[in-house]
């Protein structure tokens, strides 16, 4: 049996996001200078990503972004919804690495308190939510990845709180430096992967869990953030515009890539996956 995909999405306006401190190596230029973003072109990209979500039948929250935290575009990060019963959602607050990230998570859960959603905290460990916690939707089993911003110890807790399977994954490459950036669960028995973000074992356990692993290049995982992409739907792939031998793979595969631009938000370290939330 399967269990179906979400039909909501949280996203956050990017209000005041900028580049103003580097947590990752994608915010420095070449000179190792700060990127500099342009807000105005950020929100049209935000908006054409947002009408994509409308257009592919989902339902989109809105949460206004606090310019004093210019990375709370990147909602992924704060919360991962899990499953309190069968079709009740519920939010683990994050416990983010970066201190300039930490005040962000407050704002989820107001937003959660608003909507009469329940929240549980992580408290001793931090966890960098659906960034490094990524669903298969349709078997509930969840993808955890660990070594730069979540320690491997937060899914001790987690895997109480969530009662589903966990399988951890160990990131060893600083280009990617969370689960989200390397790793995406197209449909229940097919992921892709940039193989050389993840340690041996961590590999051999990904081949053993999906028929279909489709292995992304590393050049444009890195360029173009290709392993950022998500498949809300099991058909439809939104991804950064660009790479071209993933796209092939992808539409080989029998999905529909839907190319959209993120240009600005590249220079943050983030795309499409990063700058939404699902809501079971
Ligand atoms: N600048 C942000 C950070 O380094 C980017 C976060 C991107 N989010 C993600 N889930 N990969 O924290």
């Amino acid at each position: 049996m399967k269990f179906p995909f979400p039909k909501r999405v949280l996203m956050v306006r990017p209000n005041g996001f900028r580049v103003d401190y580097a947590i990752n190596p994608y915010m420095l230029d070449a000179s190792g200078t700060l990127q500099s973003v342009d807000e105005g072109k950020a929100h049209v990209q935000w908006n054409q990503i947002k009408q994509a979500f409308i257009e592919l039948g989902m339902s989109v929250e809105v949460i206004e972004g606090d310019p004093h935290f210019p990375d709370m575009v990147f909602c992924a990060n704060q919360t991962l919804p899990f499953w309190q019963s069968e079709d009740n959602v519920a939010l683990i607050l994050s416990r983010m690495h970066a201190t300039q990230r930490k005040g962000e998570v407050r704002h989820f859960e107001q937003w959660a308190r608003e909507l009469g959603i329940s929240t549980v905290e992580m408290t001793d460990f931090d966890f960098e939510g659906a960034g490094d916690g990524i669903w298969n939707y349709e078997t509930r089993e969840l993808f955890a990845g660990f070594g730069f911003r979540t320690d491997e110890n937060a899914y001790d807790l987690i895997a109480q709180i969530i009662n589903r399977p966990i399988h951890k994954l160990r990131l060893v490459s600083e280009n990617f430096y969370h689960l989200d950036t390397c790793f995406a669960v197209l449909r229940a028995d097919t992921a892709a992967y940039v193989p050389q973000a993840f340690d041996d074992s961590s590999r051999q356990k990904l081949k053993m869990l999906f028929t279909h692993l489709i292995p992304i290049d590393i050049d444009e995982a890195i360029q173009n953030f290709a392993g950022n992409c998500v498949c809300p739907d099991g058909r439809h792939i939104l991804l950064q515009p660009g790479s071209t031998k993933f796209v092939s793979l992808i539409k080989q595969a029998g999905f529909i890539p839907i190319e959209l631009e993120t240009s600005e938000f590249l220079k943050a370290g983030g795309s499409i996956f990063c700058m939404k939330q699902l809501l079971p």
